[in-house]
């Protein structure tokens, strides 16, 4: 005979601490305060790594005010369970693959009811003690090329960089780990080919090389791919004055530029079509890891029909951008899933730093692709804003019109 099922309270803090130990805990919130206090309106709870240890950071959010306090993560846990469902009477877990929600009626009967996850994984820097996954050996590149300074501080103007490079290397290890033993992950018997479309001056190119060198512990060949040659020049020098002999950069289109094999693409930020250029190259590759932080989505805007109902407010041109952009993701991440990819849409970093916040995962399945309910998926959205041509559906032979 099978266990009984724990009542819904009981299996919201076991699903809640084990999401905390797991390392999946992206926040837990908890509201419709019942406590004695008539100013609390919310308890928020994220993980945090403090001093090296993991943490959980609370905040009391008061009608003006909020209260926070770190708590070692077993202290933590043991605070909430007195909590849930006496002192608050609605709770919500968010992990990246589920959002877990305990909600009690009038008559006080609680419920559990599951939903889609956040998809990004938690965020667990701290403002002040900032856990990093890029090693110390980061810092002679972090310097070099003017992120930081000789005492390792970050400079004025770059601090919104120095965060997206340390997420980018959470959401980087979140997937290289994620997949470790799956079909499909990442080979082991050769070095991991890396490939950075459109990289700049190189930040997430370092940082990729750094990751897989010093914390994933994977032999890994990186190359940043770029179109300027003043910026290649400056990366290749600063990654042979490095010592780093599987990092090079080479002049070239994302289009066209030559790749050996091709396990990871990035490409962060590459203006407009250049994302659907890449990701291409990455499909086509057979790249097993696909990150891209598209931007400046101007090819569907001329030829975007307005939906019905939608006509009048679509008059508006913020808001013909604004669905401009998510009609240009949304396809992409509709027609990766038709090519095999399992993807996940979110916001790298928060809009307070950065307004191209957006980012696409993919991560390439060993399940069934290019089946008729993806394409018909991909055709319903483009169908209803008239769309039919689309540079990655072009790109993978897609038939949209
Ligand atoms: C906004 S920067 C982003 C740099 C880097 N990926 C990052 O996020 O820090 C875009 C870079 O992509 C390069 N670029 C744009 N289109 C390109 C293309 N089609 N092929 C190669 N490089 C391209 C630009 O020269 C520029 O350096």
């Amino acid at each position: 005979m099978s266990p009984d099922p724990l009542p819904p309270p009981e299996a919201f803090l076991a699903a809640v601490a084990a999401a905390a130990r797991e390392g999946r805990l992206v926040k837990l919130t908890l509201g419709k305060p019942r406590g004695v206090d008539p100013t609390l309106r919310q308890l928020l709870v994220r993980p945090v790594r403090l001093r090296g240890a993991d943490q959980l950071t609370f905040v009391w959010r008061h009608e003006r005010r909020d209260v926070t306090k770190n708590l070692p993560l077993a202290e933590g846990l043991r605070r909430l369970a007195p909590l849930v469902g006496a002192e608050f009477h609605s709770g919500h877990l968010f992990t990246p693959e589920f959002v877990l929600q305990l909600e009690y009626n009038r008559r006080g009967a609680p419920r559990l009811t599951r939903g889609p996850g956040t998809g990004a994984p938690p965020d667990t820097a701290h403002d002040r003690a900032k856990r990093r996954l890029l090693p110390a050996a980061s810092q002679d590149w972090l310097q070099r090329l003017g992120v930081t300074t000789p005492s390792g501080a970050v400079r004025e103007g770059l601090a919104d960089k120095h965060r997206q490079i340390h997420r980018f290397v959470e959401i980087l290890h979140h997937l290289v780990s994620a997949g470790a033993g799956a079909a499909d992950a990442l080979p082991t018997h050769r070095p991991v080919e890396v490939a950075d479309m459109g990289c700049g001056k190189g930040y997430l190119t370092f940082a990729a090389h750094d990751y897989f060198r010093h914390v994933a512990g994977r032999p890994a060949r990186v190359r940043g791919i770029e179109a300027r040659p003043d910026l290649v020049a400056q990366c290749q020098q600063a990654a042979a004055e490095t010592g780093r002999d599987q990092l090079t950069f080479a002049e070239g289109t994302i289009a066209s530029a030559s790749l050996p094999a091709l396990d990871v693409l990035v490409a962060l930020h590459a203006c407009d079509t250049a994302t659907d250029d890449a990701l291409a190259r990455g499909v086509q590759a057979g790249a097993a890891l696909l990150l891209v932080a598209p931007c400046c989505q101007h090819e569907l805007r001329a030829g975007l029909q307005a939906p019905p109902g939608l006509g009048a407010a679509l008059r508006h041109g913020i808001f013909q951008e604004r669905h401009a952009e998510f009609v240009t993701d949304a396809l992409r991440a509709l027609l990766l899933e038709w090519a095999g990819y399992d993807t996940k849409v979110f916001e790298f970093i928060s809009t307070e730093h950065t307004a191209k916040n957006l980012m696409i995962t993919a991560r390439r399945r060993s399940g069934p692709a290019r089946t008729e309910a993806a394409a018909q998926d991909v055709r319903a959205l483009a169908s209803a804003y008239g769309i039919r041509t689309h540079t990655l559906a072009r790109h993978l032979t897609f038939p949209l019109a």
